[in-house]
């Protein structure tokens, strides 16, 4: 069983390969599956921070949860403005890798300070309950199942309104997800059929 910190961290592992491969290519078939897959990826991993890892730092952490989860929720809006700008790019877009490598230009930074000070402060507040972390976790990798998988900027990073947003617009992302393409090695990019 893993701890929230680590499935955060697995997530944010994956981003970085997706955008390597784009990034590291020239072939615009190749970098749009890994692009959509970026997309994919982030989308989901957004909301579940803002659903399940933000809201626990407020409710453990007294006042400095509370500010850290609304830098938080402030530098993922800026993130979601970006790449709702590049899920709609094509890669035969010039403009395609430098969007990407702006969005990354944050996010890189952002993961950071997650990994850095965030996470390891917000452990250090779940210890006294056992398994705590480890429910989050799971709690997390259900979340994510059904989350929207594309950026919506304008839904908000506060739950309970994102998540009814969320669920209003996931099946929608869901049917379009179908038709873009992703890497060839992913087994369904669909998590509504699960
Ligand atoms: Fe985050
Ligand atoms: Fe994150």
């Amino acid at each position: 069983m893993s701890t929230i910190s680590e499935a955060i961290v697995k997530d944010h592992r994956e981003l970085e390969q997706y955008y390597n491969e784009v990034i590291n290519s020239n072939d615009h078939d190749h970098q749009q599956r890994f692009g959509n897959q970026f997309t994919w990826e982030l989308a989901r991993h957004s909301v579940g921070e803002e659903l399940v890892v933000y809201p626990a730092m407020e409710k453990h952490m007294g006042s400095k949860g509370h500010d850290m989860a609304e830098s938080d929720r402030s530098e993922h809006h800026k993130v979601k403005l970006l790449l709702k700008e590049f899920q709609n790019m094509k890669s035969s877009d010039p403009k395609y890798t430098y969007k990407i490598k702006e969005i990354w230009g944050l996010l890189s930074q952002h993961i950071k300070e997650e990994e850095q000070n965030d996470l390891p402060a917000l452990e250090e507040s779940l210890k006294a309950q056992p398994n705590l972390s480890e429910s989050m976790a799971t709690s997390f990798g259900r979340t994510k199942a059904f989350v929207p998988s594309r950026s919506h900027p304008s839904a908000g990073e506060h739950p309970p309104f994102e998540t009814v947003m969320g669920l209003l617009t996931a099946p929608v992302d869901h049917v379009a997800d179908i038709f873009r393409k992703f890497p060839n090695q992913t087994v369904s990019p669909n998590p509504s059929t699960k």
